[in-house]
């Protein structure tokens, strides 16, 4: 049976060329596991849209939920980079939320470009810019967790801040902002990926409405905003605020700000997380701390928005 999780909006080609590579095997393997072969052919029938032109090169990355291959543009000979979602339990929504998210979003300064999308029977692939880098958790598990230098700091600050600003006007919240989904590339430029888990929202006398959805990704509750411990109404650009706050505390301090088993403990009768003083190790301006404080005000009603990191 067909599944029709994902709308059929742009079609990006797809390329069914045989590349020697071992990525490009696998991709094969498991096309072919899926019977995908007969869609593939139809397509080089001209039967889906443009002519195929993407080769698959090798794995970029891993995600919960997605496997990201490099590829190449045949026509533009641009490489780019292909996700690949299955479409299975959760995943429906997830594709759906990450393509809604990313056409919505286009062209905003800070955000990794998106090229469109391309469904099958059983996997939707997703075309973005090939980014030449990494992404910042990575990066400070390659550094052992050594702070990053406020200067450092306060560029991704503005350009996540910025993005995400832009991204909130235009009615998406991230809410799965954390190190991980963040990527510099080799010139220093910061890019903000992953829309899997945005959430699209109406503003009710220029407020966000709040929801009762679910926030943030389960695998890394260190980002999970006070208020979604608590059985409340939650707003997706108060829970990007919290999120980006506790991103920028570990890249400058190096470290989360709790542990787990302290998280809901922590908030009971304090109205921000506290951040560690000046050290040998690291120094923060006064103007930084007070900016980081204000989106990690515990009460999301007094939390400064992502703008204040512009
Ligand atoms: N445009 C890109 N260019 C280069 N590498 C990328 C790109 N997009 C993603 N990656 C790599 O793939 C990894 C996973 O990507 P992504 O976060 O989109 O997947 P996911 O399965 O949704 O992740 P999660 O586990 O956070 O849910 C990234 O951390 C990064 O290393
Ligand atoms: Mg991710």
């Amino acid at each position: 049976m067909r599944e029709t999780c994902v709308p059929p909006t742009r079609l990006t080609p797809f390329c069914t060329h045989h590349h020697s590579s071992e990525a490009w095997e696998t991709f094969m393997d498991i096309l072919m596991k899926e019977r995908f072969i007969p869609q593939l052919s139809a397509m080089h029938e001209g039967n889906f849209g443009p002519p195929p032109s993407l080769e698959v090169l090798d794995v970029l990355g891993k995600g919960t939920y997605a496997t990201i291959f490099a590829a190449i543009d045949r026509i533009t000979q641009k490489e780019v980079a292909v996700k690949r979602l299955h479409h299975k339990g959760d995943n429906c929504r997830r594709i759906y939320n990450e393509i809604r998210a990313n056409e919505l979003v286009g062209g905003v300064t800070g955000v990794c470009p998106y090229y469109g999308h391309r469904s099958f029977q059983k996997i939707t692939c997703l075309v973005f810019e090939k980014i030449d880098g990494i992404d910042l958790y990575s990066l400070m598990e390659q550094r052992n967790f050594q702070p990053l230098p406020e200067r450092k700091v306060r560029k991704i600050a503005s350009i996540v801040g910025g993005a995400l600003s832009e991204c909130h006007r235009r009615g998406v919240s991230h809410r799965d902002v954390k190190l991980e989904n963040i990527m510099v590339d080799v010139n220093d430029n910061i890019f903000l990926i992953d829309f899997g888990l945005a959430s699209f929202f109406q503003s009710y006398e220029g407020e966000e409405a709040p929801t009762d959805d679910i926030c943030g990704s389960i695998e890394t509750p260190q980002y999970m905003a006070p208020e979604c411990t608590q059985d409340k109404f939650v707003r997706g650009t108060e829970t990007d605020s919290w999120a980006l706050g506790i991103t920028l505390f570990a890249l400058i301090f190096g470290a989360f700000p709790y542990s787990l088993n302290e998280m809901m403990s922590l908030f009971e009768g304090r109205d921000v997380v506290p951040l560690p003083p000046d050290d040998d190790k690291v120094t923060v301006s006064k103007d930084f701390r007070c900016r980081l404080q204000r989106l990690l005000s515990v009460d999301p009603s007094k939390r400064a928005g992502v703008e204040i990191m512009m």
